[in-house]
């Protein structure tokens, strides 16, 4: 990046001093909204395009602007573009150097428009290709879900509330919770595009133009369902990078969830999964050890997401109509909660398949819980007795287990019926784990064959 003359400014007409130096850098987003220079070109000649449909531009004109953009997008692209600070920014970087380019033609280009309404539509062709890329992200990872699901459908695990062992669940089913969030995290995604994909372009600095702009045909141009109503909201709205961020967050929030329980998982302690080596890293000291880092990492990371929605909501609150320099901090938030979350979603898609699932320890910690207690009381409420009296009988039988050291289903048919004399021998086909979820056979339930056929219906959902 270079540092040019002070007092070359585009803007340098009304002025009689340099900008400080400091202020310069400070004031200046080139550094980061370089990012956006593709939209920006992509903006620029379809701004252009427009003017020589209405005139304002010879069809000559736009065509040197059209040529030289693109060649400047490929100069940028081999990295031979320099950015320069004394330009502020990536529209006056690209503007400047197009002018160089192609001379008065160049100069022309602005007409009509303002870098206010420019970076607005700038940003929102950029979060709009985001939004297609995370939609596509969030697909292969519960594509991978569900294949896991499929695979683990009868596999039984103990199901938590309190993170105490409460009632048998598959695995399959487990997986397809997670699932769950990510359709909605993706119909979110989706919503959001609605009105992210609205074009503030024509709305120039604030009030509109007097040039007579056709702004149907621009937005057609740039692929945009429709033109903003009101100029002055059209400049200085972000609303929807605050609601791409709080998808982002939210989507975040569920892969932190998901992440706490692979590394619970992982652990010792559970040994439910191991998680593959190439998503683990080891410690300097501990040669034993194998670190969850990926999900660690995933569930760390989740905090970026939050605080950047926070950031994007607080540097709204307090900006009067219309455009604000304020805005120009949108970027950045922004830019690291795409960053963030297209690069959680990817680790995730790739170490989801590469879980090893251990079903024997699933199924040992299973029955290591009374965790077909409810299974008991519901079978003796079947035999006649009132629910109240059914889950005293079954605390009765637990309180025996837990002195024996025994699962209920390890509990001989005479035990049983110490608690319970109306208890048969049926009683074992629900006091085991399988016995358990297979009960459980409705929609939404637990039982594998449910897993099996929810998995059908989201596959057809997801085309
Ligand atoms: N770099 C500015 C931004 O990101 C572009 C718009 C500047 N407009 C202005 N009137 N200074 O918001």
């Amino acid at each position: 990046m270079s540092n040019n003359d002070t007092t070359s400014q585009v803007w340098g007409g009304r002025f009689t001093e340099p900008t400080d130096a400091f202020v310069q850098a400070f004031t200046a987003s080139v550094g980061f909204d370089q990012r956006l220079y593709r939209y920006d070109i992509m903006g620029s000649i379809a701004h252009a395009q427009m003017l020589a449909k209405v005139g304002v531009l010879t069809d000559a004109e736009y065509q040197d602007i059209a040529a030289g953009l693109r060649a400047l997008e490929r100069e940028i692209e081999s990295g031979d573009f320099t950015w320069s600070v004394a330009l502020e920014d990536v529209h006056m970087n690209i503007e400047a150097r197009l002018t160089e380019r192609i001379g008065i033609a160049g100069k022309k280009l602005h007409t009509g428009r303002s870098r206010n309404d420019q970076v607005a539509t700038d940003m929102r062709l950029y979060v709009r290709e985001e939004i297609d890329a995370v939609i596509g992200q969030l697909r292969a990872l519960r594509n991978a879900l569900l294949d896991l699901a499929e695979q683990e459908a009868d596999t039984v695990m103990p199901g938590f509330t309190h993170l105490q062992v409460a009632q048998p669940v598959t695995f399959g089913h487990h997986l397809l919770a997670w699932h769950e969030m990510l359709v909605r995290d993706t119909a979110r995604f989706s919503d959001c595009r609605k009105r992210v994909n609205i074009m503030p372009l024509g709305a120039a600095a604030l009030a509109g133009t007097t040039y007579p702009i056709d702004r149907h045909y621009t937005a057609q141009l740039l692929g945009f369902d429709g033109v903003a109503e009101n100029s002055l909201d059209a400049v200085s709205d972000r609303d929807f990078i605050i609601e791409f961020c709080a998808a982002a967050a939210t989507t975040q929030m569920h892969l932190s969830r998901f992440s706490e329980e692979l590394i619970l998982w992982a652990s010792q302690q559970f040994q439910f999964v191991d998680i593959g080596d190439r998503f683990c890293t080891g410690s300097s000291i501990m040669p034993q050890k194998k670190n969850p880092d990926v999900p660690e990492l995933v569930r760390g990371k989740t905090g970026r997401a939050f605080g950047n929605l926070i950031a994007l909501l607080t540097l709204m609150k307090g900006q009067p109509l219309a455009y604000n320099k304020d805005n120009q901090e949108d970027k950045e938030p922004l830019f690291d909660s795409v960053d963030t979350l297209r690069g959680c979603l990817r680790v995730f898609t790739d170490m989801v398949p590469a879980l090893r699932v251990n079903r024997e320890r699933m199924l040992q910690a299973t029955l290591q819980g009374f965790s077909t207690a409810t299974d008991l009381a519901d079978y003796l409420v079947r035999k006649g007795a009132a629910f109240r009296d059914a889950h005293e009988i079954v605390g009765k039988a637990v309180r025996y287990g837990v002195e024996q050291g025994r699962d209920l289903s390890a509990l001989t048919l005479e035990e049983l019926q110490r608690v319970g004399a109306m208890i048969t021998q049926d009683v074992f086909d629900v006091l085991t784990p399988q016995g358990s979820v297979a009960a459980r056979n409705h929609i939404g339930g637990t039982a594998p064959q449910q897993v099996r056929a929810a998995i059908v219906r989201a596959r057809k959902l997801a085309g």
